[in-house]
């Protein structure tokens, strides 16, 4: 039988991009599979889990047993995200949320009337989703455990320390190497307060189990 070690454990899921509309037929987004999450959120609940799934719009099939929540915009995902980090032990946040989002949405279609002039669109900041839930009551108590990710062109380390203060999350995780996006394989640098480790290059499923053993080796005291 398959250990469970996170057996009785509620974890939370953010995956994939969210989409920010800026009329009914066009928006701006984020490149992002959503395979990284979709592989946690599966291994989280091989690993014996209770996993809610926040998706943003992405083409990949709800893992089994999983409850999936579709989402489209940075606020559609952080109200998902706050109600359900509310019930939960472990918040894992993979989502590529878009910085920004048009400061306005026009209800029709903006027309190109011929005349070579463009649309001027302003932008106004998304929440940031990882922090705030990170910085909640339940969060700082260390009854929800949260982990964040960071796609880091250059200086990885240093940047996924600053970024790991920044959110206030005990775990951030940083994706090793050039662009992993749509890829199945990636490699991972687990950066807490004392130290970093390299999980090696292999398929995002296999580093997913990795890391949700990481996590539950955290949570739960658990060890393999
Ligand atoms: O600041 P940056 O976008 O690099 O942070 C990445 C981490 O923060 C990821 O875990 C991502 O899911 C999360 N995040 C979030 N809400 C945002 C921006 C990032 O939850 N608005």
């Amino acid at each position: 039988l398959a250990p469970k070690p996170l057996a009785g454990q509620r974890v939370l899921v953010t995956a994939g991009p969210t989409f920010e509309a800026i009329d009914p037929v066009r928006g701006i987004t984020n490149l992002s599979s959503g395979k990284m999450g979709f592989s946690i959120a599966r291994a989280a609940r091989e690993a014996g889990a209770n996993v809610v799934l926040v998706a943003g719009p992405v083409h990949l099939p709800t893992p089994r047993g999983v409850l999936r929540v579709d989402v489209t915009s940075a606020e559609d995902m952080r109200r998902a995200s706050v109600e359900h980090a509310e019930s939960a032990d472990i918040f894992v946040a993979t989502a590529a949320v878009a910085d920004w989002r048009p400061a306005e949405q026009a209800v029709h279609k903006i027309k190109k009337d011929g005349s070579g002039e463009v649309p001027h669109l302003s932008f106004v900041e998304n929440p940031d989703i990882l922090s705030e839930i990170a910085h909640s009551p339940r969060a700082r108590s260390g009854e929800l455990f949260c982990v964040g990710f960071a796609a880091e062109s250059q200086d990885l380390l240093a940047n996924a320390q600053a970024k790991r203060a920044r959110k206030g999350v005990p775990l951030l995780v940083g994706n090793i190497g050039p662009a992993t996006f749509g890829r199945d394989d990636n490699a991972l640098l687990l950066v807490d307060d004392e130290s970093a480790r390299e999980l090696p290059h292999a398929s995002k499923r296999v580093l997913a189990q990795q890391l949700v053993a990481e996590i539950a080796r955290r949570v739960s005291g658990w060890s393999a």
